[in-house]
């Protein structure tokens, strides 16, 4: 049995509560070592990861992992939110009662350190000093190396941040442990993973996965499914899977701060990293702050709606990423960014990685070549030929310091002012490029009535069009209705009210199913018309379900669409609305006490289209 205040001794871990918790799971998991990680620690954990083969160089400074191949994607049937109050049973979060469960996922963890180090990652999920420090602080405890790769580049890690809290036993317990991957039986009815928030005493239990999503547990498990329990709980904050972004007009000077939501694999971090299209020349300036999570609240003193992203780097998908769709992606990923690829193709004779979309080609010469299976390109059989060389859910992962256009005050604890909320999601007809919502209570409905086609960043049927409400859907940890309130209550309390906005970059031709609107960078016009928009500089055209910018206000310089793409993108097909309307009454319904403003938005909704 290793001696843990030794080992916690010698680390200068202080903090009473989380020496007794890491003594306990210690007594519980049964490690062979104890290990502290601090981000300083990442060189030497670099060297030693790639000693022990668990990662791979990728070039100067890049490296390369895989995960097992039935891991590559976060599993939301296996994802459970616990509690001892049967009130925070919702429609999307997979309720238990703590005392059934625990036990459960408790017993498979039981001795599993055998052999092996465990890992204590101190970190923090937010800049230290911001308002919601308190609810930021975690240790996570793991035993898998790479997992501290990416929380080092993914949160902020270090001992100190965990030893001076102001209430020392305020932190999130996330416990993981990868298990016995090729014998969980995932997607079968023997699966063996859970992965659950028992979000009422701030534990995080996550067993049979090594896969960023399910264990890189600062990132959704706290910083989403608990940061979103706590938010409410305590009355002071939203907590969103949100991107952040700030843009400038450098003639003017006006400066605006965007958020909003899209489902996984749907554009929140090519959106977020996106520069201003060529054609604008230079006169706008987009500076990133996040692209997967967003903290709201009202700031006491000014008022005002407030924002920052707790994460402290960005988990990228590979797919499609190259100097056209996102250079900045590819400018944060360069040689010496200490970056991490995930189940991206591999050379293992160049050190080279590859992904569909990085190139219009393949590698034209096979040699060396690896898939994310772990299978050799060269020895495929001709049926395998067509298949995919990366997962389309392979990642990078990397600072935010190494984003070229990260905001200059990125870092700043007291967050910016939040002057729009959009929401969004991969929908093949009926959303238009983007329609604004003026009104608090029919934006929030417009949130909550998001639709949008499945991505392959969960598990699950890609391509089916599903409800995912505010696209937090798979990190919901309390019921819909007092999540609506809750909203309501937040935003409703700010000086001044953000526009909310509905955005589609995914709408397809019925013919040949091309993308009408081209998208990536060229989105940042939409954004513009919508800040226009609110400072009343343009006054767009007035439909049943928002208002839609006149292609003159939406500003075409230097790009060339077919006019029936246009005219389709700036248009809403009211019958297929009408159509929509009966389903999202059924969506509704299935909360309970949802707020009665919501009820009297979707009707207003519906009877604009009656009337339309
Ligand atoms: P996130 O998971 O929400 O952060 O989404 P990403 O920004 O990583 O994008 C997910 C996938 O959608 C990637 O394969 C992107 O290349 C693709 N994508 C992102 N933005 C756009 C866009 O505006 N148009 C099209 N057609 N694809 C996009
Ligand atoms: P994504 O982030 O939204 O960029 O895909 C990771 C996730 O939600 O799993
Ligand atoms: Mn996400
Ligand atoms: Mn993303």
């Amino acid at each position: 049995m290793v001696d843990v205040d030794k080992v916690l001794d010698d680390a200068g871990l202080s903090n009473e509560a989380v020496r007794d918790y890491v003594k306990h799971w210690a007594e519980h998991l049964q490690p062979d070592r104890i290990e502290v990680v601090s981000a300083a620690d990442d060189s030497r954990l670099i060297e030693e990861a790639l000693a022990a083969g668990e990662i791979q160089p990728a070039g100067e400074g890049l490296y390369y992992s895989r995960s097992y191949s039935k891991d590559t994607a976060r599993s939301e049937e296996r994802t459970i939110v616990a509690t001892s109050r049967e009130e925070d049973k919702g429609v999307y979060n997979n309720w238990r009662h703590s005392d059934e469960i625990r036990p459960i996922v408790e017993g498979h963890m039981k001795g599993a350190f055998a052999g092996k180090t465990m890992y204590v990652i101190p970190y923090l999920m937010a800049p230290p000093g911001s308002p919601s420090e308190k609810y930021a602080a975690g240790v996570e405890i793991t035993d898998n190396r790479t997992v501290c790769l990416h929380m080092i580049r993914m949160a902020r890690v270090g001992i100190d941040l965990i030893n001076n809290l102001a209430e020392p036993d305020h932190f999130v317990r996330a416990v993981h442990v990868t298990g016995d991957l090729p014998n969980l039986g995932q997607g079968t009815p023997e699966d063996k993973r859970y992965f659950v928030t028992v979000a009422d005493e701030r534990t995080i239990l996550h067993f049979g996965s090594s896969y960023g999503g399910n264990a890189l547990l600062g990132k959704i498990a706290h910083g989403l499914r608990q940061a979103a329990y706590d938010g409410w709980r305590s009355r002071e904050f939203l907590s969103e899977q949100f991107m952040l972004l700030g843009i400038k007009d450098k003639e003017t000077g006006k400066q605006w701060h965007v958020c909003g939501g899209f489902p996984s694999a749907s554009g929140k971090t090519n959106l977020a990293m996106t520069l201003a299209p060529d054609a604008l020349g230079d006169r706008y300036h987009v500076s990133f702050y996040g692209d997967d999570i967003a903290w709201l609240w009202v700031d006491p003193d000014s008022g005002e709606l407030m924002g920052l992203n707790p994460e402290n780097g960005v988990f990228g998908v590979a797919k499609d990423t190259n100097e056209k769709t996102n250079p900045t992606a590819l400018d944060s990923i360069a040689p010496g960014s200490q970056a991490l690829f995930t189940n991206v193709a591999y050379n293992d004779q160049t050190h080279e990685v590859w992904w569909e979309g990085k190139t219009p080609e393949r590698p034209a010469d096979t040699a060396g070549w690896i898939d994310w299976k772990g299978e050799r390109i060269a020895d495929r059989s001709p049926d395998e030929a067509g298949d995919p060389w990366a997962h389309p859910n392979s990642r990078f992962t990397t600072s935010l310091a190494n984003v070229p256009n990260v905001a200059a005050d990125y870092n700043d604890p007291k967050g910016v002012r939040i002057d729009a909320i959009i929401f969004g999601g991969r929908t093949r007809d009926r959303e238009p490029l983007v329609r604004a919502i003026t009104d608090l209570a029919e934006g929030v409905y417009d949130g909550l009535t998001l639709g949008a086609e499945a991505t392959f960043a969960a598990e699950g049927v890609e391509g089916k069009l599903r409800y995912d409400p505010m696209s937090m859907r798979p990190f919901m940890s309390y019921a819909e209705g007092p999540y609506a309130q809750h909203w309501l209550d937040i935003v409703g309390a700010a000086k001044h009210q953000p526009i909310f906005a509905h955005v589609n970059w995914f709408q397809r031709d019925a013919g040949d199913g091309h993308f009408l609107w081209p998208g990536y960078r060229e989105n940042l016009r939409a954004l513009l018309w919508l800040c226009q928009f609110k400072d009343g500089e343009v006054t767009g055209r007035q439909t049943a379900v928002g208002v839609i910018p006149t292609e003159d206000e939406l500003g075409m310089e230097g790009l060339d669409l077919p006019q029936a793409d246009l005219d389709r993108i700036l248009d809403i097909d009211i019958e297929r609305w009408r159509e929509e309307m009966g389903h999202r009454q059924e969506h509704l319904e299935q909360f309970p006490n949802l707020p009665e403003e919501i009820w009297v938005a979707h009707r207003r909704v519906a009877e604009a289209l009656d009337q339309a």
